[in-house]
């Protein structure tokens, strides 16, 4: 696919088929990831690959009483407290994987080089024909302590870019529509 294809028909995909992804596959995701720039070429970044489907239904379990815990009622709207109240709401939408992207190391760089890597992760599951999206849901408890050990990930490593990823149900989704860009051409 040229890459300007990718770009344009790249979706946040939430139905899946039941099929898995193919380890290989899920490697080839993340050979992508690498390839993104970052800020001194150090490459801050770990990757956890989970498949566990149990695993992944307690993390959504988790995420969303975290969510519904810590969220300052103002940031969260009824519709969103609804969501996340569903039992049967999967915050990963029955994904067969999530590759969370985590920073290794502090700084004011490794948060963007990993968000890099999450855009190169989204859109080469893209070209292969899977589909992918970010799920902001998961942050917060995968940071804390517990979500970091269910991750088996060092203290010191920030959960950045939880990302699910599987064969989507719909092989072609209609665009999202943007804004118009605000632009300051300057000179
Ligand atoms: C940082 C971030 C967090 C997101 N969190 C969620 C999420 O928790 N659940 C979800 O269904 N989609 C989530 N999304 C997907 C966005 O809703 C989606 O990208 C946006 O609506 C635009 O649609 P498109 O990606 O198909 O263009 C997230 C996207 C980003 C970049």
């Amino acid at each position: 696919m040229e890459l300007l294809d990718a770009i344009y028909s790249r979706r946040a995909v939430r139905e899946f088929t039941e099929d898995d992804v193919e380890e290989a596959q899920l490697r080839a995701l993340i050979d992508a990831a690498i390839q993104a720039p970052s800020a001194v070429n150090r490459q801050p970044w770990c990757f956890s690959v989970v498949r566990d489907r149990a695993l992944l239904a307690r993390i959504s379990r988790e995420a969303k009483a975290h969510m519904l815990r810590s969220s300052p009622a103002a940031l969260i709207s009824h519709h969103f407290e609804q969501l996340l109240s569903d039992e049967a709401f999967d915050i990963f939408y029955h994904a067969p994987a999530l590759i969370v992207i985590s920073s290794v190391e502090d700084g004011p760089w490794a948060v963007p080089d990993c968000a890099l890597a999450a855009q190169n992760l989204m859109l080469a599951a893209r070209d292969a024909m899977l589909g992918s999206c970010w799920i902001g849901f998961a942050q917060g408890w995968l940071g804390t302590s517990e979500g970091k050990a269910a991750l088996e990930l060092p203290a010191g490593c920030v959960p950045v870019a939880p990302i699910i990823v599987g064969h989507p149900k719909v092989k072609a989704m209609a665009p999202v529509p943007r804004k118009a860009p605000e632009i300051h051409w300057i000179g």
